[in-house]
């Protein structure tokens, strides 16, 4: 996997050093072509996510106020199932149009309760996510997805947070970010909180209340 390529190159140079044999970071054994997200201590320790990531990091199979981080069909069911619309999480009223410089078109937002909870001006935690609906100029119909994850605590680098972007039954992005902000949806969101016209701070435009 290309995106996860510079990720599998470091996690490699760790893996030999502990002598271990496992997945490579970042992704399973699967032939599944995705990758498979990361934990706080990805980056450290490369632990095969899918043998079960450490305490404090988000789930790669998700839970409730979790996206999975995996294939499309995975994500697809998790969004599906609803449960960016249940307890813990907040929503905006009503679909709105794109705020500038966003590219999303009518869109909705919903926070789950790490990301809506976190007052500024702090970053936000691992395991803090949003999920967005995207709709077709009539404001009613859903034509897509998209979703971010924070992985890590810290102030944000793409590769802490995990993207997915489902439009018109495409996939426009599937994995991690890139720690240089080079992906396509790390190198806008690391401009949230720059200036005024990029409102909001950590790689979030929209904080619902
Ligand atoms: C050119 C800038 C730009 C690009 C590229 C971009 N976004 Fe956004 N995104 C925004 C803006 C601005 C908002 C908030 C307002 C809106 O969308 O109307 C937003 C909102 C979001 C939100 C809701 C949380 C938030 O930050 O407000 C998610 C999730 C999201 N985008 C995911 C993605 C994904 C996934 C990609 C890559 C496939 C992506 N975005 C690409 C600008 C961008």
């Amino acid at each position: 996997m290309i995106t996860n390529l510079q990720t599998v190159l470091r996690c490699a140079t760790v893996l030999a050093t502990l002598s271990t044999v496992a997945t490579a970071c970042g992704d399973d054994a699967s032939s599944d072509d995705a990758p498979d997200g990361g934990c706080p201590a990805v980056d450290a320790g490369c632990p095969a996510v899918d043998a079960g990531c450490p305490a404090g990091c988000p789930a790669p199979a998700g839970d409730l106020q979790t996206p999975p981080q995996g294939t499309p069909a995975a994500i697809d069911a998790w969004i599906a199932a609803g449960s960016y619309k249940g307890a813990g999480w907040k929503c905006e009223a009503a679909p709105h149009p794109a705020r500038s410089p966003s590219p999303h078109g009518v869109n909705l937002i919903c926070n789950n309760t790490k990301l809506s909870g976190t007052a500024a001006p702090a970053d936000y935690p691992f395991g803090a996510a949003s999920v967005k609906e995207l709709y077709a100029a009539d404001n009613t119909t859903i034509i897509g997805y998209a979703t971010g994850l924070k992985l890590q605590n810290g102030a944000s680098t793409g590769d802490k947070w995990y993207w997915y972007e489902k439009l018109s039954g495409s996939v426009v992005y599937n994995g991690k970010g890139t720690a240089a902000n080079s992906d396509v949806c790390s190198g806008c969101h690391a401009g949230a909180g720059s200036d005024a016209a990029h409102p909001g701070r950590d790689f979030v435009y929209t904080q619902v209340p």
